[in-house]
């Protein structure tokens, strides 16, 4: 690993050990998914084997593995409908604490469980920071039936202006698609901007093969970003 992937894996681990600080005792938790939600799952693994009593709930089979291997309480929104916190990561994040997320294809539940939660905080390296989001791809999750017709849609909303949209694929497979743990597929959307996300996010509710879509707006509370100065904690 290069010096530098060595200093963010670093900042990823900081805001890590610094959102473990809000778990408290008989919490219902919403576990994230990707390379920065992780050092947090091993997080609350460790404090669960120091006895700290959590029911969990992950945002992907990737973190559900990742939790059963550490001993981590798992439940369901199913049993559990109403959770304390989430901790996840992000692709993006402004100043509103407006977020892209998916970039690890699990936007959907990472929303279901989002919603479910009474706090959603993410944590994040300085990178994820934006004035306006938009450089990061958006991902879009859709259903296979209808994809092409789909994605023309979606590329010709009037909401921004216009996006290019690349089905996603996964990584050194032959082409073969990406499919999400519901069985649905990813387009990212690349848009020069999103100026106004609350009106792009309208616009993707109405095209009828979209099932879910990354831009969190409303949902993230506070987020806690590690760089070369320390934490910063965004509220
Ligand atoms: C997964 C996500 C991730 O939280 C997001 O992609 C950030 O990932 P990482 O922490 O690996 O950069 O939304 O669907």
């Amino acid at each position: 690993m290069s010096e530098s992937a060595r200093t963010i894996e670093g900042y990823k681990a900081a805001a890590a050990r610094a959102a473990i600080d809000l778990v408290q005792p008989g919490m219902r938790l919403g576990l994230g998914t990707g390379s920065t939600a992780a050092p947090f799952v091993e997080e609350v693994g460790a404090r669960v084997r120091d006895g700290l009593n959590v029911i969990c709930v992950p945002t992907s089979e990737a973190t559900r593995n990742h939790a059963e291997a550490l001993g981590i309480p798992l439940t369901t929104l199913d049993e559990t409908p109403h959770l304390d916190l989430t901790v996840d990561g992000a692709d993006e994040i402004d100043d509103q604490l407006r977020l892209i997320k998916g970039g690890g294809g699990a936007l959907l539940r990472e929303k279901i469980v989002a919603t479910a939660s009474e706090r959603m905080v993410v944590i994040a390296d300085d990178r994820k920071l934006s004035r306006t989001l938009g450089s990061h791809p958006l991902p879009i999750e859709v259903v296979r039936f209808g994809l092409k017709a789909t994605v023309q849609l979606i590329q010709a909303l009037s909401a921004e202006a216009g996006c290019e949209g690349e089905i996603r694929l996964r990584p050194g497979e032959g082409g073969r698609p990406f499919v999400t743990d519901q069985g649905n597929l990813i387009v990212d959307c690349a848009f020069p901007k999103i100026a106004e996300p609350e009106v792009l996010a309208f616009a993707l509710t109405r095209v009828p093969g979209v099932v879910e879509h990354g831009l969190f707006l409303g949902l993230c509370d506070m987020a806690i970003v590690a760089g070369a100065n320390g934490i910063q904690v965004l509220k």
